[in-house]
């Protein structure tokens, strides 16, 4: 049943715990994610990035997914992540998203970042339009880093309570990612992560905080943060290692079987779902892990 994130982050809130969001790149990771749920019987959010949803005709992707979301017994937001302008909020509310993040930290290009007015106005006017609609959206205050560009969780990109609280009375977003000394992607070295600084903002607004970067992050860290206020958790890259090291191990044997079948005159076969089946299981598992850390299994 498809619901908005802001219903979850909600309950979650109420009941201590975070909801997963994990990201979605193509048909198996998605169904991995709702396999991962079903079995936790788990709350979650399925999100797709603008450039996810370009690699295929924009539609292909979620008419599958609206498939799954139909037959899913569990609650499910369907969130765009990273929108980065006006333009692209839309249209993801045209494809029926229950969800949007506004992502007014950084310009359209994903790099230079925008001035605090330029994230208001930005995040603003999104905002209004989503929820005309019904649907909740996220914003961003402070800076994330972006994979290959470093940010130490002394920079001065992480999130400021004070500024989050301006933030939130300016653009009514519902729920927000904080800078906390988490980076998209794998970490070189052990993350510091600043739970002083989630706490301090924590008290400072009332809204759900999003954790992104999810990847990497020790446990104890994540739970910690879940305990002073993080709701909602992205997870990204650790899908795609899972897939990726399973898909390596079966080109592997695939490999091994055709050099079988070379010395004994035997036929080479080529059976793409005996290589994606395998990752598809591995992934679950790796999604389902997340939700048990995140106190979400057994929410639904
Ligand atoms: P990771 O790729 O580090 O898991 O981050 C995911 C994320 O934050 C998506 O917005």
């Amino acid at each position: 049943m498809l619901v908005t994130s802001k219903e979850l982050v909600e309950k979650a809130k109420a009941g201590n715990y975070a909801v997963g969001a994990f990201n979605a790149i193509n048909m198996e990771s998605a169904q991995s994610i709702f396999a991962a749920a079903e079995e936790e019987k788990a709350p979650f959010i399925l999100q797709i990035t603008a450039t996810t949803l370009s690699y295929t005709a924009p539609d292909e992707l979620v008419a599958m997914i609206k498939a799954l979301i139909k037959r899913a017994s569990v609650p499910v937001a369907l969130h765009l992540d990273h929108g980065r302008d006006y333009q692209t909020v839309l249209k993801f509310l045209r494809f029926g998203f229950s969800s949007v993040m506004i992502d007014g930290s950084l310009q359209a290009d994903g790099k230079s970042p925008r001035t605090y007015e330029e994230n208001i106005e930005v995040t603003r006017k999104a905002a209004e339009a989503a929820h005309l609609l019904g649907v909740s959206v996220e914003g961003e205050i402070g800076r994330l880093g972006q994979i290959g560009l470093e940010i130490t969780a002394e920079d001065e990109a992480l999130t400021r309570p004070e500024e989050a609280e301006k933030f939130i009375k300016d653009t009514g977003v519902d729920l927000l990612a904080v800078s906390i000394g988490t980076h998209h992607g794998l970490f070189k070295g052990k993350p510091v992560i600043r739970h002083d600084r989630i706490k301090e903002i924590a008290e400072t607004i009332p809204t759900p905080l999003v954790m992104h970067g999810g990847t990497g992050v020790p446990d104890e860290d994540v739970q910690k943060a879940i305990s002073l206020g993080i709701r909602k958790v992205n997870i990204d890259t650790e899908i795609r290692v899972a897939f990726i090291e399973t898909m390596k191990e079966e080109i592997k044997k695939l490999e091994d079987e055709h050099k079988k079948a070379d010395e004994t005159e035997g036929i080479r076969k080529y059976d793409i779902r005996k290589i994606l089946k395998p990752c598809r299981e591995s992934a679950k598992k790796a999604i389902a892990v997340k939700m048990r850390l995140f106190g979400s299994s057994g929410k639904a």
